[in-house]
C-alpha cells in the first residue's frame, strides 16, 4: 500500500483510492500501519455514516459516546457530530490532551471524519508520545517508567469555567460547557509508561488536562516533573499537523498520542467521530 509520511517523524497519509478494494489483506495493512504509525490520515473518502460506522469497526469494537452531545447520527448513537456553528467562540479539545484518560480504560483508538470544513484553519494538531519516551535520557525512561499517574476530570472542569461563549444567544451555554456541567467526578491511576500491545513500543501516559499528580505524590511534588514532560511531549518534533477537507478520515491511537483542535476559524465546521477499543493502557516494564 502506497502512503506518504506526514512529517519528518510522525504519521502517515493514504489516499483512498488505495483501499478502493478492501479485501482481507487491505483491512490487516491498514491495521498494521494503524499500530505502527499511530497516526492514519485518509484523503477523498466519500463514506455515508453506515459506510464511515463499518469502515471504522475494521479498527476495534465501536463504543458509545457519552461526552459529546451535540447530537449523534440518526440510528448511530456512536457517532458524534462535532459542530462549531459561525459567531461561537469556544471550540471543543483546544488544549493538548488525550480521551478518556480518567476512565480505567479509555479508548484505544478515535477516528473522526470531515463533513463541513472551513475554507482555512480547523485544523487539530497531534503529539506523539511514543517519539516522546524515546527521547528521553535513560535515567529518566527508568524515573518515570516507576511512577504511576492519576488522571481526572477535576482539572477539566476547573481549567474550563462554565459561562456562556454563544455570541447572540443570550443565556445559553455552548454545547461544550453543557457537555462539563453534566460530566461526573471520574478519575483513574494508570502507568506513566505504557506500551502498545500489539508493537511492545513504549510511550508516556500523561497530560496537562488530565493528570493531575504521581500516585503517592502531592500535587505540588509532582508539578516540577510533570510539567517538563508536558512541555516534553508537546514538543514540535513530536507533531503533526492535519488540515481538513470534506473526506478526510484521520484515526489515531488515542493512548500514544495526544491532540489538540485548533480555534482559528469563524465558519462552520463539522466532523463525525466514534471511538473504539476501550482498553486498560498496559505498564511497560524496561
Ligand atoms: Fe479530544
Amino acid at each position: 500500500m502506497n502512503f506518504n509520511y506526514l512529517t519528518g517523524n510522525f504519521g502517515i497519509e493514504i489516499s483512498a483510492k488505495e483501499i478502493s478494494e478492501l479485501d482481507l489483506d487491505t483491512e490487516q495493512t491498514l491495521k498494521n500501519l494503524w499500530h505502527e504509525h499511530e497516526l492514519l490520515v485518509i484523503r477523498d473518502m466519500d463514506l455515508d455514516t453506515q459506510a464511515f460506522v463499518r469502515f471504522c469497526s475494521l479498527f476495534g469494537e465501536l463504543q458509545q459516546n457519552y461526552f459529546f452531545f451535540q447530537g449523534h447520527s440518526e440510528g448511530y448513537p456512536q457517532v458524534a457530530k462535532i459542530i462549531k456553528e459561525p459567531g461561537e467562540k469556544k471550540n471543543t479539545g483546544g488544549i493538548w490532551h488525550h480521551d478518556q484518560g480518567y476512565y480505567s480504560n479509555p479508548v484505544k483508538g478515535i477516528a473522526l471524519y470531515g463533513i463541513d470544513i472551513p475554507s482555512k484553519g480547523g485544523d487539530t494538531l497531534f503529539t506523539s508520545s511514543t517519539l516522546a519516551y524515546g527521547s528521553l535520557s535513560t535515567v529518566m525512561q527508568q524515573l518515570v517508567g516507576s511512577l504511576n499517574v492519576i488522571h481526572t476530570t477535576e482539572l477539566m472542569l476547573k481549567k474550563q469555567p462554565l459561562k456562556k461563549s454563544v455570541e447572540g444567544k443570550d443565556g445559553d451555554d455552548s454545547s461544550i460547557e453543557r457537555a462539563l456541567k453534566l460530566m461526573p467526578l471520574e478519575s483513574a491511576i494508570h502507568p506513566a509508561v505504557c506500551k502498545n500491545s500489539v508493537t511492545g513500543k513504549p510511550f508516556l501516559y500523561l497530560n496537562r488536562t488530565t493528570t493531575s499528580q504521581f500516585e503517592g505524590m502531592t500535587c505540588d511534588e509532582s508539578m516540577g516533573l510533570l510539567n517538563y514532560l508536558f512541555q516534553h511531549i508537546e514538543k514540535p518534533e513530536f507533531n503533526c499537523r492535519v488540515q481538513w477537507c470534506p473526506g478526510t478520515l484521520v484515526i489515531w491511537n488515542n493512548h500514544q498520542v495526544l491532540h489538540y483542535a485548533v480555534n482559528d476559524y469563524n465558519q462552520r465546521r463539522e466532523l463525525h467521530r466514534v471511538h473504539f477499543s476501550a482498553e486498560k493502557p498496559i505498564k511497560y516494564y524496561k
